[in-house]
């Protein structure tokens, strides 16, 4: 489980422990999986997606080192960088693809290396509902969610007739410290790079302290786990998981594109 120290991540990490599954869960720092640590079938792993070495260390902490890994990866690590995309330097939007797009593809590179080896297993990647709404003035997150999204639906073509499943763990708006941990950019503070900036983020935060709690994803993990099938698993609340999708398949991109405008307080 990579990020496994808050959110999304430790919600996964409860709820497979409760099912008396043995985790390896990941954090930048040990620090952040202190608490986790005491809990028996917990064992804390140090990785950096930016740092492909601590991406491959990671993958021989599995049980007994034998280099056949791990029988389920949660590809979930991530953050986010809100800002206009012109008035940011060009580096910042690279870090992030590094991070989100290059990092979290390694991890799925280094999983399914050896769920095809063995010919089992499972690797989720947690992309998100930005996939099919971009959200507004993070274009560096939409593209890295969008290319994760793209990578999972090439391996569940490459996985047919194995033994090897593979998710795109879609989740909408869920009530985590993703706002928290959110680069913000210093153009983006200042109203004068596009009027609209204050109120996308108002509405970022607004969205996320009205979203479900991450238990709720648990447990749609957890269903799509015993379902035991590849293929794009959307969770959250009704609109989010059934409307929307729906939405954004039929509906004309110009509608689409004013509604989304409009919830995200930029239109
Ligand atoms: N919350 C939502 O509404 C939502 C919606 C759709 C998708 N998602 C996705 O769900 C995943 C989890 O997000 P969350 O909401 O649970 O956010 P969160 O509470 O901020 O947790 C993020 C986790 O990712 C780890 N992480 C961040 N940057 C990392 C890096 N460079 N290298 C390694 N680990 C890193 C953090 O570990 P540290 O302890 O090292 O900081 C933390 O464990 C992300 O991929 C996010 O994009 C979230």
């Amino acid at each position: 489980m990579t990020g496994a120290s808050g959110g999304l991540g430790l919600a996964f990490v409860e709820m497979l422990l409760s099912e008396g599954v043995a985790v390896w869960g990941t954090a930048r720092s040990p620090e952040r999986l202190q608490v986790l640590s005491a809990r028996p079938g917990f064992t804390p792993l140090v990785l950096e997606l930016n740092d492909p070495e601590s991406v491959e260390r990671a993958f021989l902490a599995a049980p007994g080192d034998t280099g056949h890994g791990f029988d389920l990866v949660v590809n979930n690590a991530g953050y986010g960088v809100f800002g206009a995309f012109a008035a940011a330097p060009f580096s910042t939007w690279r870090e992030q693809l590094q991070a989100n797009l290059i990092g979290t593809a390694h991890v799925a590179h280094a999983a399914m290396r050896r769920m095809r080896a063995k010919n089992r297993g499972c690797l989720v990647n947690v992309s998100s509902m930005a996939v099919e709404y971009p959200l507004p003035f993070m274009s560096a997150y939409n593209i890295a969610k969008s290319g994760l999204a793209a990578l999972s639906e090439s391996l569940v073509f490459e996985s047919r007739g194995s033994a090897v499943t593979v998710i795109d763990f879609r989740p909408g708006d869920y009530r985590t410290a993703f706002n928290q941990a959110m680069q913000v950019t210093s153009s983006a503070v200042d109203p004068a790079t596009d009027p609209r900036l204050p109120a996308a983020w108002r509405s970022l935060e607004a969205n996320l302290a009205l979203a479900p709690k991450p238990e709720r994803a648990a447990a749609d993990l957890r269903r799509a786990l015993l379902a035991d099938r590849s293929g794009t698993v959307y969770s959250g609340g009704i609109v989010q998981t059934r409307l929307a999708p729906l939405f954004a398949r039929l509906a004309p991109a110009r509608l689409r594109r004013a509604v989304a405008a409009r919830y995200f307080g930029a239109a």
